[in-house]
């Protein structure tokens, strides 16, 4: 029983709940070497201890870790190797190890910590490194949402300075995005008062990527009718089907007009560290700032993201402040002077514990692995006489497909409908997009646990199922 000393304390069950986690988590990532042929659906049992109410008083820590191992093992896991929807992670061991000790310690990144905020740098150095940006600076962020923001909040200062201060009366913001950018941009225009309709949705190319001919024309009339462009933001690769926008052209753009250029990467900017992707991330030394969101192709667990910008001065421009409760010691900037958040977790712990135990060199072997993976299951598909892929190679490792069965006289609804088969069935999951107006499932492969064996069983799957929902509305 809890220590009654302490009532907030495990007192003398600490050895016993800890051993009894190591032994769920140990299960876990053992069941997570292969895939499961079905999803585990929650116990009526289950569903009726998750609708009791409060408990007033405690019970064994033992059966309460039981419990919490039952409700996940009941959930969704995007560590499992056949996770294949939007953009999922890994989970990967020592990173949930080094959130069990940052979370234990509850370090408090908003200040200097100590040799935590020098590991929070040095895991901002290697970060960049990795992907070649050459960052002066950087912060650890909860999310690729965040990240965008902080970067768009830095370039907004330097279009318009002072504008922290004055507002954004009489000025007339604009920001630069593929029609494919993710929404978070549109978000970040919305919450810096830029203005969801002053987002100019650039038009994208055969490969979906933004045009720069079409960008430098927007921003010459744009200039021209009195707006102050704010930034231009590259999407490499794109959530819907990981299109990596042309940066050293729109870094030609950007820097003709004076324009901050962004790139979101937050899904595939690390793939600029696998040799066989690399030149798709020409320009990215060029770039102003980077959104790299590690807790989706750098396997680490939820939330982790960085946002890493070239200029020293940019993120304190916007983010610097005195107030009486956060004494700047020595006259050095604390970490809220640089970041959207105060309380900060130790993030950055688990993105150094990845490249301190694997090395880099595996880092991107893994994102390698997941890329042939993409490449595999596009050709897989040409010779599948039932499936259908887009025009062009996948960039990335998104590859949408589509079941078209001769006869069917709804093909997108059919397709929605296999979609929702699949996820019952259980032996893969995938997530359906709308791309063109149809409806394309859309399997992404960002985790490391991911066999070519699970790339051809959500084929086979995809083939079984599809062919027999055809017949319900042939
Ligand atoms: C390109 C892109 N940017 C930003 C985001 C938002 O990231 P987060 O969910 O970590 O806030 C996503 C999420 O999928 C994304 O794909």
């Amino acid at each position: 029983m809890v220590d009654t000393e302490n009532g907030l304390s495990l007192g003398d069950q600490r050895e016993a709940a800890l051993t009894r986690t190591a032994r769920h988590v140990l299960a876990a990532w053992r069941e997570f070497d292969t895939a499961r042929e079905h999803e585990s659906a929650p116990s009526a049992a289950l569903h009726r201890f998750l609708a009791s109410d409060l408990p007033r008083g405690g019970s064994d820590v033992l059966g309460v870790i039981d419990q919490a191992a039952e409700v996940l093992d009941s959930s969704l896991a995007q560590s499992r190797p056949r996770y294949f929807a939007f953009i999922g992670s890994s989970g990967l061991e020592v990173g949930a190890l080094a959130d069990l000790l940052a979370h234990s310690y509850d370090t408090n990144l908003a200040v200097d910590a100590g040799a935590a905020t020098e590991l929070e740098w040095q895991a901002v150095k290697w970060l960049a490194e990795f992907i070649g940006f050459p960052a002066q600076t950087g912060t650890f962020t909860s999310g690729g949402t965040i990240s965008n923001i902080t970067a768009l909040a830095s370039a907004r200062e330097a279009a318009l300075p002072g504008a922290r201060e004055r507002g954004l009366a009489g000025a007339r913001p604009t920001l630069y995005c593929s029609t494919e950018a993710h929404y978070s941009i549109t978000r970040a225009a919305e919450v810096l008062g830029i203005g969801s309709a002053h987002v100019r949705g650039i038009d994208i190319d055969a490969q979906r990527r933004m045009r720069a001919d079409v960008l430098r024309e927007h921003l010459r009339r744009d200039l021209a009718d009195g707006y102050t462009p704010v930034a231009v933001v590259a999407t490499t690769g794109t959530t819907l089907t990981g299109a990596v926008d042309p940066i050293d052209q729109l870094a030609d753009v950007a820097q003709e007009f004076g324009v901050w250029l962004h790139v979101d990467g937050a899904y595939g900017v690390p793939a600029a560290a696998a040799v066989s992707r690399a030149h798709l991330f020409r320009g990215l030394e060029r770039v102003d700032s980077v959104t790299v969101d590690c807790h989706k192709w750098m396997f680490v667990p939820k939330a982790c993201s960085a946002v890493l910008v070239r200029d020293a001065a940019s993120l304190a421009k916007v983010f610097a402040h005195d107030e009486a409760y956060m004494p700047h010691a020595g006259g050095h900037y604390n970490a809220v002077d640089i970041t959207l958040e105060y309380s900060r977790p130790f993030r950055a712990l688990k993105l150094w514990m990845l490249f301190a135990t694997h090395g880099a060199n595996a880092v991107s072997e893994a994102i390698e692995r997941n890329c042939r993976q993409a490449q595999t299951l596009y050709e897989w598909i040409q010779d599948r006489p039932l499936m259908e892929s887009l025009p062009s190679r996948p960039q990335l490792s998104i590859v949408p497909l589509r079941v078209v069965v001769e006869g069917c006289a709804d093909p997108d609804r059919h397709n929605d409908e296999l979609c929702a088969a699949i996820q019952r069935d259980g032996r893969v999951y995938v997530s359906p997009a709308t791309i063109d107006g149809h409806v394309w499932l859309r399997p992404c492969f960002t985790n490391f646990r991911t066999t070519s064996r699970d790339v051809e069983t959500l084929l086979d799957v995809a083939e079984e199922l599809g062919a027999s929902c055809a017949s319900l509305h042939r």
